[in-house]
């Protein structure tokens, strides 16, 4: 059977037993515990959770899910059966069929539709799980192809905390030519001869962080089916490799390195290596992710750059990992249509990240060879393993696996630690001045927020507020007072003022009480929860108890408002002109404009860039209501909310919708309908770092006060040019035109008359017999203005009043000049007789008067013997 044929006869198999198809969820889970789709089940985890419930008439579910595990990456290639990306064939099951049912199943889907011999299967246990040994044994497997293995076997869990249970494992016997001889040989040996195919996992149990395991209200099927493994059995070959999909991707390997695979291990583990990552890239490249140094996309850049390592190694360089997603699109895009969808992309991620990998790559290497020569001992310093990391982009577990094989190992802490020194660089570098006051100030704010506890925040609803002042600061001191003209900070039981926070400034405006009147200059939070008003006292004295109003500049904080549901606007019309990988880098929110830093791994098109703003003012056109509501972080992600990824949400959480277009986490300030924000412009794109592209925008009266001084200056240049404003792109071009035309002559002119150019004219002066001098010479290219030009300059500099023949090519053709002083006329000089006399050799023909005359003709190649001509007349 073809991979794809057991593929379909799984699912079909399932399906026939009453469980749902579904697609495979992506690689990207949508469960924050897990960096990557790793297991059929994680798409399932709020059914088994009773969040989501399964619709009847269904009793479970059935997929092929695609899947990356990357915790054992440095044995990938090594082995015949670990893989960084895999099919897993699952069925699910909600509580309807249980142990029994799945039993029977696994056993008549392996015997009757697979085809394998039962006395070749063996099945494992978790160790006091009577229940499943009866199963088997009533249904007719003998008593020795039974055993019992312990909770590192049997027990599955996806991770930590969550759904997990007990599990039953079935295994193929390969024969005892592929076992190591041990007498204990048994299923669950590291050795080949037992392959595990199907684990089957009765998710009953809800494991908390405390290691304990709540049961859950239902009983639960995950089971898993690695689809290269059991394709490896049906086909009869020895390793995951050797079946149909990954042996055609060996094949690329083989036809770009010019090998054949089987020959020689070390181009085999190349090869395999290449074959296996360029699955796995292709793949999390379709699904969004981009590579990064961090996350996932440190996880895609490691596997990227391993596999270039590996290709290099066996003479392949350059762009080649394309060759393998063409072929996988071609062998896997029907089941994953994505992959196909996403083809661009994919291409030029890949030949971005060879490129700058590569050009690293030989210097690295030749400066760890440098290194080890070098090195005494077994340890490779952290130091070293950072430059290669800093300066050459060696993921530190590739630099690990290169001396691994060489018997030498990473200074592992030493690295961390210059990770970690970096780091602080990094963040000591950006830290901003509130950050560095506050660590002068020691804890002055932990111990007001411990004392009187947060601020209650009304500023969602309010923009005025009355408050009672808990605490005053000045220079870094508690005071109970603070006096007219002193600068400080007030801290407040209540406030309408928010403090900057997720990009969104802080807000500006008073807080007064009768004869006192405070500025408030901004506003932080140098604690959570705990706001800090950071005023100037412009009169009155303001003391800790007073009562005051605390008043927001309102009018500033429309402004914000609008920025900020803009964002979240342009965030979504970003995902839809450009793809869902892109996704919130950063940004910044204020009153006046508006940044957004996102991924993205190229420059936007002027024509994206329009249709982002196009899509962003139909939805604030529209008028669309916003709706903000508080929920759990679950709920919200069940809806599918966007999280910002990498940050850390609490339990609750606060959604904002702009209908169903936009809809963020945020605990920002927003309008209350999309149409506040007037319209939307987009001022600039520009790149900020790998893969991280920046958008800056203007909103309401920052959009009219940006298209106002756009039009000032247009109408500022359309007088100049005296035109009408929309002429003035077509006069520019015609004026640059002539600019350039000017230029160009202007240069000619000056080439002519260049100081050595004059000098070596005049060092060729000769004696007339006549008695005056006369240069005869050949020029560089020239128009007759030039040359006149040249002559005057000649003339001027010659030791006595004389005479100048020139001859040169201009354009194609050839030009003559012959001047005279009146002196050297006197003399016999005949300007004009000479060009006539010339004019034939260069075909063509002019004259003129004594004392100047020129030509043109269109055979250059005749200058020589037109100058010879004039020779012989003067000299
Ligand atoms: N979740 C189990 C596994 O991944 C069975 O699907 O092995």
């Amino acid at each position: 059977m073809t991979t794809a044929q057991i593929r379909e006869a799984y699912l079909s198999y399932f399906e026939s037993k009453g469980c749902k198809r579904m697609p495979s969820s992506s690689l990207i889970p949508d469960d924050p515990s897990l960096l990557l789709t790793s297991a059929g089940m994680v798409q399932f985890k709020p059914y088994f959770l009773q969040q989501k419930q399964l619709e009847e008439p269904y009793v479970g579910t059935t997929t092929v899910q695609k899947c990356v595990r990357t915790n054992d990456i440095d044995i990938i290639g090594t082995t015949g059966r670990h893989l960084s990306f895999f099919e897993m064939l699952g069925n699910f099951s909600f509580g309807k069929y249980f142990k029994r049912e799945m039993c029977t199943m696994a056993l008549d889907f392996s015997v009757n539709v697979l085809g394998l011999p039962l006395e070749k299967l063996y099945f494992t246990v978790f160790e006091d799980d009577d229940e499943t040994i009866q199963i088997w044994k009533d249904l007719g497997v003998p008593d020795d192809h039974i055993s019992r293995l312990g909770e590192d076997d049997n027990f599955w869990r996806a991770g930590p905390t969550g759904p997990c249970g007990p599990c039953s494992e079935l295994y193929y016997d390969q024969g005892p030519e592929f076992g190591c001889g041990s007498p204990d040989c048994a299923p669950g040996c590291d050795c080949d001869r037992f392959l595990e195919y199907w684990n089957c996992v009765f998710t009953q149990f809800d494991g908390q962080e405390d290691g304990s395991l709540v049961e859950l209200p239902k009983k639960n099927i995950d089971t898993g089916m690695g689809l290269e493994r059991i394709a490896a059995i049906l086909q009869g070959v020895q390793t995951n490799y050797e079946t149909d999909v990954l042996r055609s991707l060996i094949a690329v390997g083989e036809r770009l390195a010019g090998a054949t695979y089987g020959e020689d291990a070390t181009v085999d583990l190349s090869l395999r290596i290449m074959a296996d990552h360029s699955r796995a890239v292709t793949f999390m490249i379709a699904d969004g992710i981009l590579p990064g140094n961090e996350g996932r996309g440190y996880v895609l850049r490691r596997l990227l750059r391993r596999a270039i390592m590996k290709a290099h190694l066996i003479g392949v360089e350059g762009h080649f990992l394309n060759e393998y997603v063409d072929e996988i699109v071609r062998l896997m895009g029907d089941v994953y249509p994505e992959i196909v969808e996403n083809r661009e992309l994919e291409r030029k991620l890949i030949m971005a990240e060879e490129d700058r990998f590569g050009a690293t790559l030989a210097h690295g290497q030749a400066y760890l060879e440098q290194e080890l020569a070098t090195l005494s001992g077994t340890t490779l310093s952290g130091t070293t393993a950072f430059t290669l990391h800093d300066t050459y982009g060696f993921p530190v577990e590739i630099t690990s696996e290169i001396v691994g094989e060489r018997g030498i190992q990473v200074d592992m802490d030493a690295f961390e630690r210059e990770m970690e020194a970096q780091r602080e660089r990094a963040r000591s570098a950006g830290a901003k001045d509130a950050e560095a006051a506050w660590s002068t100030y020691g804890g002055v704010y932990a111990d007001i927020l411990n004392e009187v506890g947060p601020t209650a925040f009304v500023g969602y609803q309010h923009t005025e507020a009355p408050a009672t002042v808990v605490a005053l600061v000045r220079d870094g001191q508690r005071v109970d007072v603070l006096e007219a003209g002193e600068k400080g900070d007030i801290f407040l039981d209540t406030t309408p003022f928010y403090a900057e926070m997720g990009g969104e400034v802080g807000d500006t405006g008073r807080i007064v009480d009768g004869q006192v009147h405070a500025y408030v200059e901004d506003t932080t939070a140098p604690e959570k929860g705990l706001v800090r008003h950071s005023v100037k006292v412009e009169g009155g004295r303001i003391a800790t108890d007073d009562t005051v109003e605390a008043i927001v500049d309102a009018r500033r904080r429309a402004s914000i408002e609008r920025n900020h549901t803009a964002t979240h606007i342009l965030h979504a019309a970003l995902r839809q002109v450009l793809g869902d990988h892109v996704r919130q880098a950063g940004s910044y929110v204020g009153p006046d404009r508006l940044r957004f830093d996102y991924t993205h791994f190229e420059a936007m098109m002027p024509e994206q860039i329009a249709e982002v703003e196009r899509v962003a003012n139909d939805r604030i056109m529209e008028a669309v209501p916003t709706t903000i509501y508080e929920t759990t972080l679950d709920e919200a992600r069940a809806n599918g909310v966007t999280a910002l990824f990498g940050e850390k949400y609490d339990t609750d959480v606060r959604v904002v919708e702009a209908g169903e277009f936009s809809r963020e986490l945020c605990g920002g300030c927003h309008v209350n309908n999309t149409a506040e924000i007037g319209f939307l412009k987009i001022t600039s794109e520009s790149s900020v770092g790998s893969n991280t592209r920046r958008i800056e925008a203007v909103t309401s009266y920052g959009a009219l006060a940006y298209v106002d001084k756009m039009e000032a200056e247009l109408r500022e240049t359309a007088s100049m040019l005296k035109v009408p404003l929309f002429d003035v792109s077509e006069r520019t071009a015609s004026n640059l035109k002539s600019m350039k035309e000017l230029q160009q002559a202007a240069k000619r002119g000056k080439e002519a008359v260049s100081d050595d150019g004059i000098n070596e004219l005049l060092s060729m002066a000769q004696q007339a017999p006549a008695g005056y001098p006369v240069i005869i010479a050949k020029t560089p290219a020239q128009e007759a203005g030039g040359q006149r030009h040249l002559w005057d300059v000649v003339r001027a500099r010659m030791a006595a009043p004389g005479a100048l023949v020139i001859a040169g090519e201009n354009d194609g053709k050839a030009v003559l000049m012959a001047a005279a002083t009146d002196e050297a006329v006197a003399k016999g000089f005949d300007a004009g007789q000479i060009i006539k006399a010339m004019g034939p050799a260069i075909g063509g023909g002019g004259g003129g008067k004594p004392t100047m005359a020129q030509a043109g003709g269109k055979n250059p190649a005749g200058i020589e013997d037109a100058l010879e001509i004039a020779r012989n007349m003067v000299l």
